[in-house]
């Protein structure tokens, strides 16, 4: 596995997929390009003062949007839509999703959506941000432009999800349903090298993580929950949790998925189905822990099961070690 690099990775385990022919791996590689461009934007934020801030708009969900968003969302949608292999892209920054409508686009199986930036409320402030995406074979048949509902589709046809983390070091995590695989990126040669074969997520952490300045607006069971996390029980040897909340979905995963822990984003009153959305921020990384040995719910159910009705649709969140996971869905089903 020395020295693998995320290229070759990608076609040595192609034959894996059923039915594959090479068009994921391409559409993989096209996500990969985008990366590099928009890891090495993000590198220079500090310096290039055109590149941090806000640029003045709000995208459909009325945040506003950032230049790196844009730029990201930009780079993402261009890689993906040349090379031909997907017939349309959707993505948190544009309203609706976008049908490549051509000839040699029309013919593609697969559809993409995408997060461009997560976490941009931290680009400016040199916290780690990341890129989520997911992809699906696209159900309406011919050489047509791609429909809505190619997808408003469960979490569970995915056929690949992955996301980018600009950390530290620039990591590519992804997905084809065969467990997951990590990437770092070396930037003197600009390559991505295997470092994380066949990810596993502990089944039990002592993580938590949850934005707790809207504790008072939670349901019950997630309050006992917190609650449970901050506690100590001699008998149990349990020790309290410790508390880590970056506010960066992806970097939030990420350590949790290495580390062992459980990332919360609950519904509140004014937001009763919380804030993430499902189909490019939830589906993708559910599809991810799963296939890394963890669990993903929403206030009522599994996330991957959950069939979406809107491209922007939003869903509450639990997402990490299968016990955390589990402890925290069985206080919830107690408490209404
Ligand atoms: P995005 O930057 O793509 O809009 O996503 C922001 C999300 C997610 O990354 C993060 O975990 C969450 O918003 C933080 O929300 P709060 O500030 O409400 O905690
Ligand atoms: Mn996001
Ligand atoms: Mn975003």
């Amino acid at each position: 596995m020395k020295n693998v690099t995320v290229g070759e990775f990608i076609v040595n385990t192609q034959d894996n997929i059923p039915g594959s022919s090479g068009e994921l791996s391409k559409i993989l590689s096209a996500i990969k390009l985008a990366s590099k461009i928009v890891s090495h934007e993000i590198n220079k934020a500090g310096l290039a003062a055109n590149i941090i801030g806000a640029v003045g708009s709000e995208n459909i969900q009325g945040e506003e949007q950032q230049k790196l968003d844009l730029y990201a969302n930009e780079k993402f949608i261009n890689a993906l839509s040349a090379r031909g292999v997907i017939c349309g892209v959707a993505s948190e920054e544009n309203e609706s999703y976008i049908a490549f409508n051509n000839e040699i686009n029309n013919k593609a199986k697969y559809v993409v959506l995408i997060d461009p930036l997560d976490g941009s409320s931290n680009i400016d402030v040199n916290v780690s941000i990341g890129t989520i995406f997911s992809i699906f074979k696209r159900k309406s048949q011919g050489e047509k432009p791609v429909e809505i509902s190619d997808f408003l589709q469960s979490g569970d046809q995915q056929v690949a999800a992955g996301y980018i983390i600009y950390g530290s070091s620039t990591m590519l995590v992804y997905t084809t349903g065969n467990g997951v695989n990590g990437f770092t990126f070396d930037p003197g040669i600009g390559v991505f090298f295997l470092s994380h074969p066949n990810m596993k997520t502990p089944k039990s952490g002592e993580i938590y993580s949850v934005n707790e300045g809207n504790l008072n607006h939670f349901h019950n069971g997630v309050k006992k929950y917190i609650n449970y996390c901050q506690s100590e029980n001699k008998e149990q040897n349990k020790k309290p949790y410790s508390s880590r909340y970056i506010g960066s979905l992806v970097a939030d995963f990420h350590r949790n998925l290495i580390k062992g822990g459980v990332y919360m984003y609950p519904s509140t009153k004014k937001a009763p189905n919380g804030k993430l959305r499902l189909l490019y921020e939830c589906a993708p990384l559910a599809f991810i822990i799963e296939q890394a040995g963890g669990k993903a719910i929403s206030e009522s159910g599994r996330i991957m099961d959950i069939i979406p009705k809107k491209l922007h649709e939003r869903t509450s969140f639990f997402i990490g070690s299968s016990n955390m996971v589990d402890t925290i869905e069985q206080l919830m089903n107690s408490e209404d």
